[in-house]
C-alpha cells in the first residue's frame, strides 16, 4: 500500500523530519519560506495530511473553491486560532494540536518578559550597547521590586498554572487569577493562587497581568481599551498567548497615555509585523514569539505531530484532536 503523502509547511528540527521521511510520503519545505493562500488551497487538494503552523492562514476561503483531499491537519503548535475549525469541519478534517509540551518553555519566557519590564532589561542592554553606559550611579535606571508584588493572570490552564508557580515560589509574588470555569481552590494553592470572580478584580489587584488564554474568536480583543483602564497605573501586561486577545491600537493608546506603565510581549495581532509604535517605546519589551522556541520543546511538539498523524493513518484515536 502506498504511503500517506503529507506536506510540512515549514522546516522543522531535523530528527522530527528524518522520522516523518522514514514513515510518510513527505514533502518538506527546503528553504522555509512561508506558503500563501494559494498554496495552502492547493496543498489541501493535493495531500492526505498538511502540517501547519502559525504562520500559516487557513482562513475559510482557504477550503473552498477546489476539491479537497486532505483528512488531516496535524497543527505545529498549541495554539490553533490560524485555521477556521468549523470549515475543517464540514470538509471533515481532522486537526489536532500539540498541548503540554510547551508548557514549561511558555511560562518561562512570560517569566523573561516581566522580569525584563520590570527591571528594565531591554533598556538597559540597549544603553550599554549603544556605548551610552556613563557608569553606575543611584539613581540609573530604577525599575520596580518583582518580590511581594501581585501578579494577575488572565486563563488558568497549564500555562497559567505554570507561570503562578513560578511567579509564586520563585519570586513570592501574590498569584491572583480569572478562569472562566471555577477551579478547585486546593488545586489552584498547589500553584499558589486563588481565584477571582471577574477579569475587571484581577486587573484592579495586579501590579502585573499576564494573558494565558487561548486566541480566536472567543477572545478577540478581550484587553480593550476598557478594560486597560482597570489596571493599575503601575501595572505592566505580559502577553505569550495570542496577538488578538490585546487590542494592539488601545494598547498603544494607554501606553502612550500612561494609562499603564510598560508591556511585554511575545505575541501580535499581525505577525511578523510588529507596529513601530510598540518598536520605538523604551517602556515596551518585544520578542519575535519565543514562547516555545527551545530545541527540546520544538522537537517535541514536531513528534507529537508525527504520533497524532501516524494515528489517524493507522485509523487509532487522536491524542491531541481538537476537531
Ligand atoms: C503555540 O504552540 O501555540 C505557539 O505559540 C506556536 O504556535
Amino acid at each position: 500500500m502506498s504511503k500517506p503523502r503529507i506536506l510540512v509547511t515549514r522546516r522543522w528540527p531535523a530528527a522530527v523530519e528524518a522520522v516523518l521521511a522514514e514513515r510518510f510520503d513527505v514533502t518538506l519545505n527546503g528553504n522555509d519560506s512561508p506558503l500563501g493562500e494559494y498554496e495552502l488551497r492547493l496543498a489541501l487538494s493535493t495531500y492526505d495530511a498538511v502540517l501547519p503552523t502559525v504562520s500559516d492562514r487557513l482562513p475559510v476561503a482557504v477550503f473552498e473553491g477546489a476539491p479537497v483531499v486532505t483528512k488531516i491537519l496535524g497543527n505545529f503548535g498549541v495554539g490553533y486560532n490560524h485555521i477556521e475549525i468549523s470549515a475543517a469541519r464540514a470538509k471533515g478534517i481532522a486537526v489536532t494540536n500539540t498541548p503540554g509540551v510547551l508548557t514549561d518553555c511558555t511560562a518561562d519566557i512570560a517569566v523573561l518578559l516581566l522580569l525584563s519590564v520590570a527591571r528594565r532589561g531591554g533598556e538597559g542592554e540597549r544603553q550599554l550597547r549603544g556605548g551610552e553606559w556613563t557608569g553606575w550611579c543611584p539613581t540609573h535606571m530604577i525599575g520596580t521590586k518583582v518580590t511581594g508584588k501581585t501578579v494577575g493572570i488572565i486563563g488558568f490552564g497549564r500555562i497559567g498554572k505554570a507561570f503562578a508557580q513560578r511567579c509564586h515560589f520563585g519570586f513570592g509574588m501574590d498569584v491572583v487569577f480569572f478562569n472562566r470555569s471555577t477551579v478547585d481552590p486546593a488545586e489552584a494553592a498547589r500553584y499558589g493562587a486563588r481565584q477571582l470572580p471577574a477579569i475587571e478584580d484581577v486587573l484592579a489587584a495586579a501590579d502585573f497581568v499576564s494573558l494565558h488564554c487561548p486566541g480566536g474568536a472567543e477572545n478577540r480583543h478581550l484587553m480593550n481599551a476598557a478594560r486597560l483602564s482597570t489596571m493599575k497605573p503601575n501595572a505592566f501586561l505580559i502577553n505569550t498567548a495570542r496577538g488578538d486577545v490585546v487590542d494592539e491600537m488601545a494598547l498603544i493608546a494607554a501606553l502612550e497615555a500612561g494609562t499603564i506603565r510598560g508591556a511585554g510581549l511575545d505575541v501580535y495581532e499581525a505577525e511578523p509585523d510588529v507596529p513601530k509604535a510598540l518598536r520605538r517605546m523604551e517602556n515596551v519589551m518585544v520578542l519575535p514569539h519565543l514562547g516555545s522556541a527551545t530545541e527540546e520543546t520544538r522537537t517535541a511538539m514536531g513528534m507529537k505531530v508525527v504520533d497524532n498523524v501516524t494515528a489517524f493513518f493507522e485509523g487509532r484515536d487522536l491524542p491531541d484532536r481538537v476537531a
